[in-house]
């Protein structure tokens, strides 16, 4: 997978539309689109335009990208994921996220709104994802070929990128939590007693995107940041009850906080 015709193919799209050197690669989770609105000079391509990329659309999702200057920085947005819930294809970023290894490979920032199961992240934070657990079976890789599909995970979630983003949320006087996210498939919520489960086994966060995808991008050989917005209690947690509305409104009004986070860290990259 690491070279696929599918990359080389996007990226001369890509090119050919006006983009060239990428500093630092973003993907937006539900909710959070309006980042994508201080980009600078903005190309945008729907993904229905680009092979390999996924199709259809889930509230709270624009499903384009986004190319331009932020911050004084290259930056290629994905204003929206596809997930797996969708249609049961855990590989469905692989596109989006391998053809970045054609523009050099920059570091690659994959956001999502989460469910705490920490009294010390509330709805309307953010936090850094230190690590994940996938429980849920599917992994993008089964089926691929070689030794290379035997990716280490240890730090997965880059501790450089990491320690950026700390020095970030200082600068910008922003509390930023941090813990282990847990990849439930969705798209129904988790039971109480999921979530109890997950806080046994040492989550701290869960959502339903994103694990996936780091998979991939480690594959790659892309270095990942993980960043929650924390949009509800886990199910259960302090009466959390947790429903869309409330995940893409919460992560919308977070949406501020995370513009001055990357702020802060693309100003120092
Ligand atoms: N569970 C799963 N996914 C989520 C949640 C949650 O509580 N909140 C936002 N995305």
């Amino acid at each position: 997978m690491a070279a696929d015709p599918a990359f080389d193919e996007v990226a001369s799209i890509l090119a050919d539309r006006g983009i060239d050197a990428i500093d630092c690669a973003i993907v937006l989770g539900t909710g959070l689109g309006a980042v994508a609105e201080d980009v600078q000079d903005a190309i945008r391509i729907p993904y229905a335009e680009l092979p390999g990329f996924p199709r259809g659309e889930v509230s709270g999702h624009a499903r384009q990208l986004c190319y331009g200057t932020l911050h004084g920085r290259k930056v290629l947005i994905y204003q929206g994921r596809a997930h797996y819930y969708e249609g049961g294809d855990s590989t469905v970023m692989r596109v989006p996220l391998g053809v970045l290894t054609a523009f050099g490979s920059p570091p690659l920032v994959l956001t999502n709104a989460a469910g705490s199961l920490s009294a010390e992240m509330r709805p309307g934070s953010l936090a850094l994802i230190t690590d994940h657990i996938n429980l849920n079976g599917p992994n993008p890789l089964i089926g691929d070929r070689g030794d290379g599909r035997f990716v280490p995970m240890v730090d997965a979630y880059d501790p450089h990128l990491r320690g950026r983003f700390k020095r970030a949320a200082e600068k910008a006087a922003l509390s930023l939590g941090e813990g282990v996210y847990m990849w439930f498939t969705g798209p129904s919520f988790e039971t109480p007693a999921e979530i109890r489960m997950a806080k046994v086994l040492g989550a701290d966060l869960v959502g339903m995107s994103t694990v996936p995808e780091v998979i991939l991008a480690r594959r790659c050989g892309l270095r990942v940041a993980g960043l929650s917005i924390v949009t509800n209690m886990g199910a259960g947690l302090h009466g959390g009850t947790p429903h869309h509305t409330e995940t893409r409104d919460v992560a919308s009004l977070a949406a501020g906080a995370l513009r001055r986070l990357l702020r802060a860290f693309l100003s120092e990259l």
